[in-house]
């Protein structure tokens, strides 16, 4: 017998994310209706049917029995891919762009990113932790119980540092799990406009170090397209990066393809995000290497511009991650459950895949290990009930908020 001091009952449909044998599409998920589910301080123990559960768990003397009904229960989201912290607002250049403005245009002529780098750099810590934990608890009330964020919007080490200080602070605040991700090649400041390597020597040689020697990153990214960063720059900082600790990651082929997920292969980087653009030889390296191609559905909606191929890479062997790329520019929204419905209406995604892609498989993107993602036995308690009677109305049912209540470690923390 098993203890437990949380335990769902009568689960309408309990969705695990272990896969099973059934050979159903349900199978992919590890849905099963009329299940039952069983925590012990703070993380999974038990997952069955609600049937079984009496002859498998016991309840302690104090434990919180909840009665789900006709609802879904499955693993707390993950976002892996944000830039929550930023100051200002880019409503101007939207507009513009609606109007037939080009983003990298705009970027080139020193709008766009650099906007919010200038208001970034004015923000003080407060207000900038202020404007984040608001966005912070609107992807928490969407279900999201982890969270990536990224620098990128300081672009000097006093402004990148702040800006990862403030995740810290975030993290301190709010029941979420964050993974605080340094993006200081986003792209080249202003400043250094005709002195682009001597940039990257200041984010090797310079910013790497300092955020690592105060611990304030698990990963690093770099933003690598025309325009941005090229192959051997990010190279270049991505092993300076793997060599310090840091988990690798990079933004690839969003306008143009650079060879990005070969080079997130060649490096064993966890994931390569975006993919608006790859070639087969791409895809076919990072299935190889075991690298999570992670989606922006949101980015390509709010640009007006084609989807990358969800199910060709799919197909290639490559498992997708979802985010909302949360952030001011291309994709200001923090509804993650809407980016599965993009995924399997735009990208071909099976709704399997697409909500695995913001569960388990985003835990893969960031190179967790925990079990989260997963409510498999060990995995921490981290879930959310849904208003839904079926996994698949997350897709079908869309643009509004299913969720009804979220626990994180076990702990209630919304509903
Ligand atoms: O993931 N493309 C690069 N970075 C962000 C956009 C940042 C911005 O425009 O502020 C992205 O789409
Ligand atoms: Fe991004």
């Amino acid at each position: 017998m098993l203890a437990a001091d949380l335990v769902f009952r009568s689960i309408g449909q309990l969705v695990t994310m272990v896969e099973d044998d059934r050979g159903l599409s349900e199978s992919r998920v590890g849905a099963r209706s009329q299940g039952a589910l069983a925590c012990e301080d703070g993380a999974v123990v038990w997952a069955g049917p609600d049937s079984e559960l009496a002859a498998a768990v016991q309840p302690t003397a104090t434990a919180t029995i909840i009665n789900v009904g006709d609802r879904v229960l499955m693993p707390g989201f993950i976002d892996p891919h944000t830039h929550l912290v930023f100051d200002g607002s880019r409503h101007l250049e939207f507009a513009l762009r609606l109007a037939g403005a080009d983003y990298l245009e705009i970027l080139a002529s020193g709008g766009g990113i650099h906007n919010t780098v200038r208001l970034t750099r004015q923000a003080t810590r407060e207000s900038l932790l202020q404007s984040a934990s608001k966005r912070l608890e609107t992807l928490l009330a969407f279900g999201v119980t982890t969270c990536e964020i990224k620098s990128g919007y300081g672009l000097d080490t006093e402004n990148e540092l702040k800006i990862l200080e403030v995740v810290r602070s975030l993290a301190a605040a709010h029941p979420q799990k964050l993974v605080p991700t340094f993006l200081g090649a986003h792209v080249f400041p202003v400043e250094y406009k005709d002195r682009h390597d001597a940039y990257v020597d200041l984010v090797c040689e310079e910013m790497i170090p300092a955020v690592t020697s105060a611990g304030l990153a698990q990963m690093c990214d770099v933003f690598l397209d025309q325009g941005v960063f090229d192959r051997e720059q990010a190279r270049r900082i991505l092993t300076t990066a793997a060599e310090r600790g840091l988990r690798t990651r990079l933004h690839a082929g969003q306008f143009t393809d650079l060879g990005g997920p070969e080079l997130a292969a060649e490096l064993g980087a966890t994931s390569a995000d975006h993919m608006e653009h790859f070639s087969e030889r791409g895809a076919r390296a990072m299935a190889e290497a075991g690298v999570v191609a992670c989606l922006l559905p949101g980015a390509a909606l709010s640009l007006g511009m084609s989807y990358p191929d969800g199910r060709k890479l799919r197909e290639a062997g490559v498992e997708i991650a979802l985010s909302t790329d949360s952030n001011p520019g291309t994709s200001r929204t923090e509804n993650l459950p809407l980016m599965v419905t993009l995924a399997v209406t735009a990208m071909r995604l099976s709704v399997e895949d697409a909500l695995r892609g913001i569960t388990c498989t985003a835990a893969r993107a960031l190179g967790l290990g925990d079990g989260r993602g997963t409510l498999a036995p060990g995995a921490p308690a981290d879930l959310v009930i849904l208003d839904v009677p079926d996994y698949r109305s997350i897709a079908y049912h869309f643009g509004v908020n299913h969720v009804r209540e979220v626990f994180i470690d076990g702990r209630r923390v919304l509903g």
